[in-house]
C-alpha cells in the first residue's frame, strides 16, 4: 500500500493581499475552509512578529471554524510561545524570523541555541502541542533537532526549489540523505517552502516524507485559475453581461 502523504495548505499570502489594501478581503480563513473542502489535510498559518500578513484574530477564527487542524508557525519568543499555548494548535512549527526577510529564508539554527529551543519544545509539549522544527538538511542541525526533544522536523526545500536545473539533483540528494538521517534518529520528517506543481513530485517521492507544507504557489495559482470568473462577475455587476 502506498504511504499516506499529507498536504498542509499555508494561507499566509491570502492575508498578504488583504493587508496591502487594509480591506477585510480576501479572508484567509474563508480560503482555508475552501482548501479543506478541496482536500487540504490541515491548514498552516504563520503569525509573524511584524504581523505583515496573518493577524492573531485570523488564527483564532480559523481554530473555531476549521474541520481539519491547525499547524501554527511561530518564532521562538515569549509572546509567540504564550500565544501558541493559548491557541493550542495540534502542531506548532518553530521557525527563524528576520524582520527584513521577504520569506523564511533559511532553517532554524537549533545547534547554536539548543537550550533556547529545548525550553520552547518543552513548554509546547507540556501544553500537548506537537512541535516541529523548520531546519535545513544539515547533519548538525538534524542531530540538534533530535537532541532538543522535538518529535518532528520540517526540511526547508527552498534551496532545492530555487536551484538551477543543473543543480537540482544535488539538492534533491541532499534532501534525501537528510530524510534518511532524521528518520534514523526517530524524527518524523515533513518538508516545505518553494514547492510548486512543477517541482513537488520529486520531493513527494522521497522515502520517509510525511507531510508537505505549500503556500505561495497555491495562492498564486488560484489567481490564475480564478481570474476569468472574477472578471465575469464584475462585468455582470456592471450590467455588461458575460463574454463567451
Ligand atoms: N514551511 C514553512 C516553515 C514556511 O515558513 C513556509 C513559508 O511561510 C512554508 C512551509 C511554505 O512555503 P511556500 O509559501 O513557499 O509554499
Amino acid at each position: 500500500m502506498s504511504k499516506k502523504l499529507l498536504l498542509g495548505v499555508n494561507v499566509d499570502h491570502v492575508a498578504t493581499l488583504r493587508q496591502v489594501r487594509g480591506t477585510s478581503y480576501p479572508d484567509p480563513v474563508e480560503v482555508a475552509l475552501l482548501a479543506e473542502k478541496a482536500g487540504a489535510d490541515y491548514i498552516t498559518m504563520h503569525l509573524r512578529e511584524d504581523r505583515r500578513h496573518i493577524q492573531a484574530d485570523d488564527v483564532l477564527r480559523l481554530k473555531q471554524l476549521q474541520t481539519t487542524y491547525l499547524n501554527l508557525e511561530v518564532a521562538i519568543t515569549d509572546e509567540m510561545l504564550d500565544f501558541a499555548v493559548d491557541v493550542s494548535p495540534q502542531d506548532c512549527c518553530l521557525v527563524p524570523e528576520k524582520r527584513e526577510e521577504l520569506t523564511t529564508e533559511g532553517g532554524l539554527d537549533v545547534a547554536n541555541q539548543l537550550d533556547l529551543v529545548k525550553k520552547a519544545v518543552d513548554k509546547l509539549h507540556k501544553a500537548n502541542i506537537r512541535v516541529s522544527l523548520f531546519i535545513d538538511t544539515d547533519i548538525d542541525q538534524i542531530q540538534a533537532a533530535a537532541d532538543s526533544g522535538a518529535k518532528v522536523v520540517e526540511f526547508h526545500t527552498g534551496h532545492y526549489a530555487d536551484a538551477p536545473a543543473e543543480d537540482k539533483e544535488r539538492y534533491l540528494n541532499n534532501l534525501t540523505d537528510g530524510f534518511a538521517l532524521a528518520d534514523k534518529l526517530g524524527l518524523l520528517v515533513n518538508a516545505g517552502h518553494g514547492l510548486t506543481v512543477e517541482n513537488v513530485s520529486s520531493v513527494a517521492q522521497i522515502e520517509y516524507v510525511k507531510e508537505l507544507n505549500i503556500g505561495h504557489s497555491i495562492v498564486a495559482r488560484s489567481v490564475m485559475v480564478g481570474i476569468e470568473q472574477a472578471v465575469s462577475e464584475i462585468r455582470e455587476a456592471m450590467g455588461l453581461g458575460f463574454v463567451n
